[in-house]
């Protein structure tokens, strides 16, 4: 169960019935902005995060994800106050998970607000792009809903604080799990020493690490998944963590793109199995646009996510399940929604999975949807714990 904090429950209940009228007088004109949660507001079945995101979907996407983290960051979230289902914890990558859960990289940059986001019910954070240097990304507008087709296309560019900003926000006592997701510079020549250079200063603080060369938004980062070029790199952030962690270096981990061709894939499977890599995180946002979107934003550039990422990006996590033959630990995400979403992506091969835009269209309510849902159909089953589920559906 999830308890809001009630000094700040009028103020979120004012505004958002006051944005809920705007909205639904204004709703057929501004669909790509205001999308359906508004008509739950009012409804018999009506909670605090209801309330809020009418008022969060209103406003201009870039304002409105900051306006959340801002408001998370000061511990203005839903808090919950029940224990996990027992069948939900897991142990990978020699961590102990509450859940399964994450919260994907992107939502927060600059690990401002992953605290609250693990209050929520997440298993786990992760936080970043995080660069060596603070950088202020693309020129806006450079985030985008898809209502319609339950999307998002976003051409950030890596805008973030600075590792130097992200570590002193990493620094103190820590409950839970918060990975930490390291890219590049925009205008780094030689992306080893940028990658290195995060490693050194936020492998202390990280739980796990993530070399991100799948970003769509970043000129030529795409082009280090190449073989060649992910070995270099990998190595070098491997040594690194070595020396900046004496006492024992967080599991590293690759985070790939969806459209990879399949050679690409038997080539990162390979590199993965034979180098110093712990897991894989499958995938980052595509640059493909399938036919079936709607929404006028669709021709926008950048990189796409949610619903229409979910069939492409499992079917890539069953493939590399296969290619690795079980013995890597998969993390799925793209596009999950519900429960059986998760359910799905563990079977194809994930031992977790990570959500950000279908948190965006459905607020905190999905953290404890998704895992009753899954609890659920885990039990329907005769699964007792989630592990034994994980890559299920492969023979
Ligand atoms: C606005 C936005 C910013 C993102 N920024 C990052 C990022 O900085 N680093 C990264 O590895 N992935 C980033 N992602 C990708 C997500 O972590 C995730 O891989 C992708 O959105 C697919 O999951 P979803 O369909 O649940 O959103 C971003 C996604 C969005 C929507």
């Amino acid at each position: 169960m999830t308890h809001w904090r009630g000094c700040n429950l009028q103020l979120i209940r004012e505004l958002s019935v006051f944005c809920s009228r705007i909205c639904e007088s204004d709703r057929d004109s501004r669909r790509d902005t205001c999308p359906a949660a508004v008509a739950r507001v009012g409804s018999a079945v009506m909670n605090p995060y209801d309330l809020a995101l009418p008022l969060i979907r209103w406003l201009e996407p870039e304002r409105a994800h900051r306006l959340t983290v801002r408001a998370l960051s000061l511990g203005l979230g839903p808090i919950q106050r029940t224990a996990d289902d027992p069948a939900l914890a897991t142990r990978v990558f020699g961590l102990d998970f509450p859940n399964p859960l994450g919260m994907a990289a992107g939502f927060d940059k600059n690990a401002e607000a992953w605290r609250a986001t693990l209050r929520m019910g997440f298993g786990f954070v992760e936080i970043g792009s995080v660069t060596p240097r603070p950088q202020a990304g693309n020129p806006r507008p450079r985030l985008f809903r898809l209502t319609d087709d339950e999307a998002v296309i976003n051409r950030m560019g890596f805008n973030n604080d600075g590792m130097e900003a992200v570590a002193a926000n990493l620094a103190g006592p820590r409950r839970g799990i918060v990975g930490v997701n390291i890219g590049k510079n925009k205008e780094t020549a030689d992306p080893v020493t940028d990658y290195v250079a995060c490693a050194r200063r936020l492998g202390p603080l990280a739980d796990y690490m993530v070399v991100n060369v799948s970003s769509p938004n970043t000129p030529g980062l795409r082009a280090l998944q190449d073989p060649a070029r992910l070995a270099e790199i990998v190595d070098a952030v491997s040594d690194a963590l070595a020396q900046a962690c004496p006492d024992g270096a967080p599991p590293l981990l690759v985070k790939i793109a969806p459209d990879l061709t399949p050679r690409d894939c038997e080539d990162i499977a390979r590199l993965a199995l034979e180098g110093p890599v712990a897991g894989l995180i499958i995938s980052n946002t595509t640059i493909e646009r399938p036919e079936s979107l709607k929404s006028p934003s669709r021709g926008e550039s950048g990189g796409l996510s949610g619903k229409p990422l979910f069939e492409p990006s499992t079917r890539l996590l069953s493939l590399m399940y296969g290619l690795t033959a079980g013995k890597l630990p998969l993390i799925g995400v793209g596009g999950i929604s519900s429960g059986r979403d998760a359910y799905e992506k563990i079977r194809a091969g994930a031992s977790l999975f990570q959500i950000y835009t279908g948190f965006v269209y459905q607020g905190a309510v999905l953290i404890n949807r998704i895992k009753g849902e899954l609890t659920a159909l885990l039990r329907e089953d005769g699964i007792d714990k989630v592990e034994s589920a994980v890559g299920a559906d492969h023979p």
